[in-house]
């Protein structure tokens, strides 16, 4: 494990501790910096190990010490790893004993990122950050929060925990899969607001955090992503593409322009089935009458449409159903709506579904139907990216 400096640095404590639980041995590699924030003594104590600092070693131990350090290691995290130790990584500079382990290692490598929201979103950084991603660096994406300088933005460490996730899934060979290089998939996510008047509309409870998912999971492996977004108010990630289309009518235009250069469409968005007719142009005024009846009409089925369109596309589509006939209902609109997977979650499920962070879901594909546990939004994803990949082949494979 690699310590750099930052004020996250003492969460990697945290991070050792929890690794070390789950039955992983620990060694600490320091750079200076980060010995300035917390002391080497500290991840020597808990890791009952040395804690590496210097690249050269001394009259008693003479040598290069990051050959040693990395003998017998199974993967490297970097956590936190700030703005320059990225950029000394992605550009291949070997001018510490971390930086020098990183390019000695051939092993799996997983790097949290920590510092401040201007840093992160520099260019400068961006661009480091996608050279890291084309090496094959796994990333645990930095939350957003309140940071040590008072800014609110993306940049915060991720939770231990999370960060101890990705590195067991990485072990496990859960990911790493670049399965989706050279591919795009195009996802729509977030709900539909259909204006009533300048500042009304009827809108759902989407927030977004399906599609967010199977975002980062398609581009984690490989894959161009292009987002179509309605409405979602969630941090943009690094990688991805985003095309802002907060109604039905926008997102049907957004879609319909993204969707020939796509290999797969996965259309998680909830895309209101109705709208009003008119939008009345400013406010409407309660006083002018008793009641309000608002005439609707039929928005356009995308999906649907894109399907009757599709020359060599992949489809995926959502049903939001609610009790046990949802189940019968998601297999009819696989049927009616000519897609290839249709992922049937129960709305009426709570804490599953809209706004919570674990999904229901049952994925019927063409073969076979697959019914899973609960799990987070983003194992879903990675379990709805595995049923649809095959299916990308076998198109391919056609052409
Ligand atoms: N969808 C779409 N365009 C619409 C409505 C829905 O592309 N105007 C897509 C959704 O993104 C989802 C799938 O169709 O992938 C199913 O949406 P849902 O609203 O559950 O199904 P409907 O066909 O609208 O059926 P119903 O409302 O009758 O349940």
């Amino acid at each position: 494990m690699g310590v750099t400096g930052g004020i996250a640095a003492y969460k990697s404590l945290d991070v050792l501790r929890i690794l070390q639980r789950h039955g992983h041995g620990v060694s600490v590699v320091m750079t200076h910096t980060a010995e300035r924030f917390v002391g080497s003594a500290s991840f020597a104590a808990l890791s009952g190990r040395e804690v590496g600092t210097a690249l050269f070693g001394d009259a008693e131990q003479p040598g290069y010490h990051h050959l040693d350090v990395n003998d017998g290691m199974d993967l490297m995290l970097v956590a936190p790893a700030s703005a320059n130790t990225i950029s000394q990584m992605a550009s291949g500079a070997a001018s510490s004993l971390l930086t020098s382990c990183y390019l000695a290692f051939r092993g799996p490598v997983v790097v949290a990122p920590a510092m401040n929201t201007s840093m992160w979103l520099h260019p400068a950084t961006e661009r480091n950050i996608a050279t890291l991603r084309a090496d094959g660096v796994h990333l645990v994406e930095p939350e957003s929060g309140l940071l040590a300088d008072g800014a609110v933005g993306p940049g915060r460490l991720a939770e231990p925990a999370s960060i101890v996730d990705a590195v067991e899934a990485v072990l496990a060979g859960r990911a790493g899969t670049r399965d989706l290089a050279g591919r795009t998939v195009l996802i729509s996510a977030g709900g539909t607001r259909e204006p009533i008047d300048a500042v009304r509309y009827v809108g759902n409870r989407s927030s977004g955090r399906m599609g967010w998912a199977l975002a980062a999971a398609a581009r984690d492996r490989g894959a161009d992503v292009v987002v179509v977004q309605a409405n979602v108010d969630l941090p943009r990630e690094q990688g991805i593409r985003y095309v802002d289309a907060p109604t039905a009518a926008a997102m049907r235009d957004a879609c319909r322009a993204e969707f020939p250069a796509c290999d797969m469409l996965i259309m998680c968005a909830a895309v209101a089935d109705y709208r009003p007719v008119d939008a009345a142009d400013g406010k409407l005024d309660k006083s002018k009458a008793d009641a309000l009846t608002v005439e609707m009409e039929r928005t356009t089925d995308i999906l649907a449409e894109l399907s009757a369109l599709r020359e060599d596309q992949v489809l995926v589509g959502f049903a939001a159903e609610h009790g046990p006939e949802g189940l019968e209902r998601a297999r009819g609109k696989r049927a009616r709506k000519a897609v290839d997977i249709v992922v049937h979650n129960d709305a009426a499920v709570e804490g599953a579904a809209f706004e919570g962070a674990d999904n229901i879901i049952t994925i019927i594909g063409p073969e076979s139907e697959q019914a899973l546990p609960r799990m987070s939004k983003r194992d879903c994803a990675e379990r709805i990216l595995d049923a649809a990949r095959p299916l990308v082949e076998a198109l391919a494979s056609r052409a």
